[in-house]
């Protein structure tokens, strides 16, 4: 059952098999309440996104237009009564809000615990403002593997062995887009050098490592509130 928060807002129920749950919804909480009435958002993808989308629906702003990364996205978002039309339809998106799966002192982020990592990097892209909804034990000292990555299928064996240490991601389907979903699994170090490594391999649709560049703000969920960290992007 939904419960009023702080705020006298319905909040959606909480996951109670997720330990992470409250601060997921805290911080999803927190990024619905910086939507404004007519903008276009991008829509994430993941757990913590799941209480975006109701807490962003619950705030029955006028004229919202959003993308979804991911068809589970949309479907959700529809079945709440947003509007969904594709990035080609809004052009520059206002502000894109999604989840990420770990994020470093200086703002680098891995995505893509979803493989949704291609579509979530274009729609953050296209954003004038990304902002990154995380639970407390996202934030770490340094990135470490697995790095998403999305591989074109043909030659899939050798785009794998010039990646190497790398490896399909078993049980996981194609991307939306046809694209193979697998993971990196060597050291990172130097994280602007491994993008730079991993863009270059040829058959590679896209890897999960963000730039602060593309983000302008991390709001994390802790058990006391929220706690904001800036990123690199305005
Ligand atoms: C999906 C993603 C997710 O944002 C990331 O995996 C975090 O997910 P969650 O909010 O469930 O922890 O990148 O491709």
């Amino acid at each position: 059952m939904a419960s009023i928060g702080a705020a006298g807002r319905q909040q959606p129920p909480l996951n109670e098999s997720d330990p992470a749950a409250a601060q997921k919804r805290s911080a999803a909480q927190a990024a619905a309440e910086l939507i404004e009435p007519g903008m276009r958002v991008g829509l994430g993808t993941g757990s913590t996104v799941a209480y975006l989308l109701p807490a962003l629906a619950a705030r029955g702003l006028h004229g919202l237009r959003c993308v979804a990364t991911s068809p589970a996205s949309e479907a959700a978002a529809i079945a709440l009564g947003l509007t969904v039309e594709t990035l080609d339809q809004t052009g520059e998106l206002d502000i894109a809000i999604d989840g990420a799966d770990q994020v470093d002192p200086d703002g680098w982020l891995i995505k893509g615990g979803g493989g949704a990592h291609v579509r979530e990097k274009i729609v953050a892209a296209a954003a004038r403002r990304f902002v990154v909804i995380v639970s407390a034990e996202k934030p770490v000292d340094a990135l470490s593997p697995p790095v998403p990555l999305e591989l074109i299928a043909f030659g899939a064996g050798a785009t794998l062995a010039a990646l190497a240490p790398a490896a399909l991601r078993g049980g996981t389907p194609p991307s939306p887009d046809g694209g193979l979903i697998a993971d990196y699994l060597g050291p990172i170090g130097d994280r602007a050098a491994l993008a730079a490594r991993l863009s270059a391999v040829p058959g590679v649709i896209g890897h999960g490592l963000f730039a602060p560049e593309m983000v302008s703000e991390v709001l994390i969920g802790e058990d006391q509130g929220v706690r904001r960290m800036r990123g690199a992007k305005p």
